[in-house]
């Protein structure tokens, strides 16, 4: 039956061909197909940006842009509270990376040059109500073929993506200053502070325009932004920073905001902040964090005792053997994880749990540690090690979550 296929198919066509109608439909579109190739062939479409698009070449583009995004992001599950504050600083963080040059921002112009792509990237804000959480959350995971739209980089990091989609939802009613003050850190305070005028105003140390990119994330002395949105550096072993900015460098430890600054610095850089961070005061964190970051009732108590004993029936090995408290020097490789953010440690944990979460060569010990975690252990553990206090000496504080 099958092997008489193309037999019946010439058939078929020749008895088709035998119709004049269907003749002529037939000799045209070979016409206009041999015609098409002859153009293209001969160099002569336009594809110079230079000469745009005639409009219904935009339009049909569009149109077949907003439809696929409608379909294709049927069934996203949207996260509880896009309006999370830790979720919007975290986005406008990246915003300012990799989102700017092209889209502008409140208070930012776009660059003449990016005014000159075909499609030209749109500002954003008055688009937002366009498009639904779970569309922007497509769009920005995987990027649009044939414009400059790129995809995100680390295709694991849902939660990144969303903390984006977070900031674009915020963005319509933004005021400049809002979002210097997002984007920038304590940078903002100074006029005209942005990546550039860092850069300039800082030649002197080489270093010091690498610490002003970190600091609008990681704060002025590697304390963190005051939210959970950004892991406190101050007071780590060096050993475990410089681990871990090569392990994003390379990609390792997927994270779309972290890669692209890691993979742009030198190993001798690394090395640099990596010394420069360990060496600055930890701060004691849930004294400075505000009330969303307040642990649950009981739960630093619960989390104490699965981190000294682990769970022998749940095959949870103790947190402490390796994380300390403890008075005996751990493997330079283990990180401290007293006072850091509560809500940092739990995205972690469950990113271990997850398998999603790659890093040093040590990262295994990590995944068997975390498969059978459960929710509440997570929020726990997360609540014990962030009350643990780094040091007793007062230290500047971190941001104001409530100015952000
Ligand atoms: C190299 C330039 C470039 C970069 C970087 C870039 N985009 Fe785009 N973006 C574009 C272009 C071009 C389009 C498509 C414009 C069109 O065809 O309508 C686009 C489209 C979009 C759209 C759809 C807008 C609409 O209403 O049609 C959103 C949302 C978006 N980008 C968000 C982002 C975010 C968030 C980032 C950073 C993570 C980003 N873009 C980075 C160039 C860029
Ligand atoms: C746009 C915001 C942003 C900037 C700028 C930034 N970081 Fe980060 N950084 C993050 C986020 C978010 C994470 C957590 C990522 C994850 O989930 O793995 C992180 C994680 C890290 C970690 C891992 C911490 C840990 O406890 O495992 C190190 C080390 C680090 N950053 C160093 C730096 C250095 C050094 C710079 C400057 C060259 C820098 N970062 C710039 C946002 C940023
Ligand atoms: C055998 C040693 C070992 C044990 C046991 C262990 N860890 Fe870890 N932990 C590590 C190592 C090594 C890393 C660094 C992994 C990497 O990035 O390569 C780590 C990383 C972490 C991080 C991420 C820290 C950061 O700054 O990003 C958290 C959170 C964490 N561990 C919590 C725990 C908890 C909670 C337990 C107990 C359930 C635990 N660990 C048990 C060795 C251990």
């Amino acid at each position: 039956m099958l092997r008489r296929l193309p037999e019946r198919l010439l058939a078929w066509v020749g008895r088709s061909l035998r119709r004049p109608v269907l003749l002529g439909v037939a000799l045209t579109l070979l016409v206009l197909g041999a015609g098409a190739l002859a153009v293209t062939s001969a160099g002569l479409v336009s594809i110079a940006a230079s000469s745009g698009h005639w409009p219904v070449t935009s339009w049909f583009l569009h149109y077949s842009m907003r439809r696929a995004v409608s379909t294709q992001s049927l069934g996203t599950e949207e996260p509880d509270d896009l309006t999370d504050p830790a979720l919007v600083l975290k986005g406008a963080g990246h915003y300012e990376t990799g989102c700017v040059m092209c889209h502008g921002a409140p208070g930012r112009n776009q660059s003449v040059i990016v005014e000159q792509m075909t499609p030209r990237p749109p500002y954003l804000a008055p688009r937002m109500d366009e498009w639904a959480p779970r569309e922007l959350f497509w769009i920005v995971r995987h990027g649009i073929k044939f414009t400059a739209m790129p995809a995100w980089p680390a295709q694991q990091r849902d939660d990144e993506v969303w903390a984006v989609v977070a900031f674009l939802n915020a963005l319509p009613d933004m005021s400049p200053q809002r979002y210097r003050r997002l984007a920038l850190g304590k940078a903002a305070q100074n006029p005209g502070a942005s990546e550039t005028s860092a850069r300039l105003s800082a030649m002197s140390d080489p270093l010091e325009p690498v610490l002003a990119t970190c600091a609008r994330c990681h704060g002025e002395q590697g304390e963190g932004r005051g939210l959970g949105a950004y892991p406190s550096l101050a007071g780590q072993k060096p050993a475990y920073l410089l681990a871990s900015l090569r392990a994003y460098a390379s990609g390792e430890r997927a994270s779309g905001i972290m890669q692209p600054i890691a993979a742009g610095l030198e190993d001798e850089t690394m090395r640099q902040l990596a010394d420069h961070y360990a060496e600055q005061p930890a701060v004691a964190r849930l004294v400075a964090a505000n009330g969303s970051m307040k642990p649950a009732n009981g739960a630093i108590a619960r989390g104490r005792v699965l981190a000294i004993r682990g769970s022998r029936e749940h095959k949870i090995p103790s947190c402490v053997q390796c994380h300390g408290p403890s008075e005996i020097e751990h493997n330079r490789m283990y990180p401290l994880l007293a006072g850091q953010y509560p809500d940092y440690l739990a995205l972690q944990l469950r990113l271990f749990a997850a398998g999603e979460r790659g890093g040093t060569d040590y990262a295994d010990l990590m995944h068997s540690a975390t498969r059978r975690l459960t929710e509440q252990q997570i929020r726990d553990l997360a609540a014990f090690y962030a009350a643990l206090a780094p040091t007793d000496e007062p230290q500047p504080g971190p941001d104001n979550p409530a100015e952000l």
